[in-house]
């Protein structure tokens, strides 16, 4: 029997090199859920725009992260991969949901509050409102599940409270019309694992990020094997061992980052690391960190280059993942068009 709660969305954004936290927090989650659920993973390009992008550079950053999809094990032909300017739905149930949120609602996004920094009277709009348009991407899919970072929970309840006063503003037309009592799900956020939050690797306390200036800061899905190797060696640590269980890694950010990235790339947990390594020196540690790392990355950054030398055949992909978006998204439309009371061709 099929599972009937069964579709997957989530988006990356265009904006600059992928690194370790988006591979481990995300795409490698992306990718093992395609065995048990019917997966959407949009490049959501019209986010990247809230910021001013170079039009040349967003091209190659929504191949680059399609390439990295492709190449992590993200299948287009039984999955659907797309970019999200491809298919205006989102944008239009954006819109509404521009006017079921409430001001005080996005007031009190975080992110925002990060990005804009102390000039938020020159953020733009796109910015502000970016919440709603992730909200449409996931709803307009009606998507079950949404596996994300961390970093992204917030947004994931507002998109539940956006869907709650949606089905409630218009619950008597919604049963009228025969959706039954609600039309959106109330979707449920996908977080965890040991890699939820990877963390920066000259600053425990921080998220590993694509905008932190210092690129030792980060491991980029694009770095060689040297690369690798030198940033895990001079990531930050403390003076001591790795402790002898799980409990000892409080208090200790960088090591406890460095276990839960070891977990993450190798399928485990921070148990079955601190199992192995317990009561280790970094310096024995770190070599088999930067193996590990090696010999998984190195693979997926070989396999992008080569998707990327024929850029023709991964727009082909986006495009044709695009069609099959827009089948769903159509439907959606038409019968929120509907619900809402829009004069129209049905
Ligand atoms: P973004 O690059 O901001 O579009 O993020 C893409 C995905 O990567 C989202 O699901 C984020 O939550 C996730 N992500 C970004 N940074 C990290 C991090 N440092 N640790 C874990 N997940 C992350
Ligand atoms: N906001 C997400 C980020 O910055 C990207 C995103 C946009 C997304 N739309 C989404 C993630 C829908 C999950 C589902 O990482």
């Amino acid at each position: 029997m099929t599972n009937l709660k069964n579709r997957v969305f989530s988006g990356v954004q265009p904006t600059g090199n992928l690194h370790l936290g988006n591979y481990l927090g995300a795409i490698k989650r992306f990718v093992a859920l395609q065995e048990s659920h019917d997966c959407i993973y949009c490049v959501v390009d019209m986010h990247a725009v809230t910021t001013y992008q170079d039009p040349a550079e967003l091209t190659g950053n929504i191949r680059s992260v399609t390439a990295a999809f492709l190449a992590s094990g993200i299948d287009p032909e039984k999955h659907i991969v797309f970019n999200q300017s491809q298919v205006t739905q989102h944008a239009e149930l954006a819109w509404l949901f521009n006017c079921v949120a409430r001001m005080g609602w996005l007031n009190r996004m975080t992110q925002f509050k990060e990005r804009a920094g102390k000039n938020r009277e020159n953020a733009s709009v796109g910015l502000f409102s970016y919440p709603n348009l992730m909200a449409a991407d996931i709803l307009l899919y009606k998507s079950d599940f949404v596996p994300v970072g961390e970093d992204q929970k917030q947004h994931l309840e507002l998109t539940r409270d956006i869907a709650a006063k949606f089905n409630n503003d218009f619950a008597r037309r919604i049963s009228e019309l025969g959706f039954g009592d609600s039309y959106f799900p109330m979707t449920e956020p996908l977080i965890g694992g040991p890699a939820a939050r990877v963390m920066n690797l000259r600053d425990g306390t921080r998220k590993m990020s694509k905008s932190e200036v210092s690129d030792l800061s980060r491991i980029n899905l694009t770095d060689d094997r040297d690369t690798i190797v030198k940033k895990i060696r001079k990531a930050k640590t403390d003076a001591e061992p790795l402790p002898g269980n799980v409990e000892g890694l409080e208090n200790r950010a960088e090591a406890d980052n460095l276990v839960g990235i070891y977990a993450g790339i190798n399928d485990t947990d921070k148990e079955a690391v601190i199992a192995e390594f317990g009561g280790k020196p970094f310096s024995e540690f770190k070599p088999a960190l930067a193996e590990l790392a090696v010999e998984k990355l190195a693979p997926i950054s070989a396999k992008m280059r080569d998707l990327l030398a024929e850029p023709e055949e991964i727009d082909a992909i986006l495009c044709d993942g695009a069609d099959k978006a827009r089948e769903i998204a159509v439907k959606t439309m038409r019968e929120v068009r509907e619900i809402y009371g829009f004069v129209g061709r049905k």
